[in-house]
């Protein structure tokens, strides 16, 4: 079975990807697979200077899922581009580079640094991070701004292709998925986390020094097909599904409502060889399901 995929200029051997701040900078799961095996990865978000993140206890379990407010901690591009990408196989897997800025400017200096290097296949903006006080979240959630952001990507990402990540806690996803669309962005991908609590009735504190963060895991799953499902409607461009994938069934859902590829996050902490298995998983689900390639199968929804 073929399991390529095209996603915006991007040419992947597989469909499956891991998704940003769950997979590190991709050097930690060498002990679990081979990173070549890989469609895609995606690396933890970079800001232009290193971040520590928010204060700690910044995880907490919860049913079929997990709290995080990381805060976007990361070494910053230079570390990055330094001492991480080069130790990546970058001509045999797809390294997205996961942007985090503060403001539309500094998210084009992120894309020029990092579109002028050979070893990034594609930026990942990302404009719905709920566990930051500036930016994130607040650009994903305004049509108009996820456009300024993107336009202002796009303007300096030259032939580098720009994949638009969404959230979810947003009220009509269709109307930023278009928005993005329209200022350019070359595929979507969706959804980042939701945002939650969890606390502690003998404390009486939150689980989380940060009181709230974002949902992940496969409690989120039918939020992310539906949104999925959504933007798909709405828009041409390729769309990455993730959210809460843990198998390949799983990844199959994704496929029918509307996804070109996935993303795998959470399954990551519980099952840190998961991704690398799932390629082989998928390619013998897809035999059985009778399918020679997944583009047939993708967006057939049956109504
Ligand atoms: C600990 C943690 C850190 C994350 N950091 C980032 C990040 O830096 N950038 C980003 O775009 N998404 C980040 N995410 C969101 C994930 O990439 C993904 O969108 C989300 O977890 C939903 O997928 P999942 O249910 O498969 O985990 C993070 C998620 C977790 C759990």
């Amino acid at each position: 079975m073929d399991l390529r995929v095209t996603l915006g200029g991007m040419e992947l051997s597989n469909p499956i990807i891991t998704a940003s701040g769950t997979f590190g900078y991709g050097l930690e799961f060498v002990p679990y697979g081979d990173l070549k095996k890989l469609g895609g990865l995606a690396v933890k978000g970079l800001s232009l200077k290193p971040r520590t993140g928010n204060p700690m206890p910044r995880i907490a379990e919860t049913p079929a899922g997990m709290l995080n407010a990381i805060g976007l901690q990361n070494c910053g591009v230079e570390v990055f581009l330094k001492e991480k990408l080069p130790l990546l196989p970058y001509n045999d897997t797809a390294i997205i580079a996961n942007l985090y800025a503060c403001d539309a400017v500094e998210f084009a200096e992120l894309a020029a640094i990092l579109s002028s290097e050979e070893g990034i296949a594609a930026l990942e903006v990302n404009i719905s991070c709920p566990n930051v006080k500036a930016g994130g979240i607040l650009f994903g959630q305004n049509p108009a701004m996820a456009a300024a952001v993107t336009e202002a990507v796009k303007a300096k990402a030259g032939n580098t292709p720009v994949i638009v990540k969404l959230s979810p806690n947003v009220a009509d996803i269709a109307s930023i998925a278009k928005a993005v669309e329209a200022a350019g962005a070359d595929c979507l991908s969706l959804i980042n986390t939701l945002s939650g609590m969890s606390v502690d009735i003998h404390t009486r504190k939150s689980r989380l020094a940060n009181i709230i963060g974002g949902l992940s895991g496969p409690a989120i799953k039918p939020v992310a097909l539906r949104c999925v499902y959504q933007a798909a409607q709405a828009v041409s461009i390729p769309i990455i599904g993730l959210g809460g994938i843990a198998s390949a069934e799983d990844v199959y859902e994704f496929l029918l409502v509307g996804a070109s590829a996935v993303q795998v996050g959470t399954a990551n902490f519980f099952r840190p060889d998961f991704a690398f298995n799932l390629v082989d998983e998928v390619e013998a689900l897809g035999q059985e399901l009778g399918l020679s390639d997944l583009d047939e199968y993708r967006g057939s929804l049956v109504r």
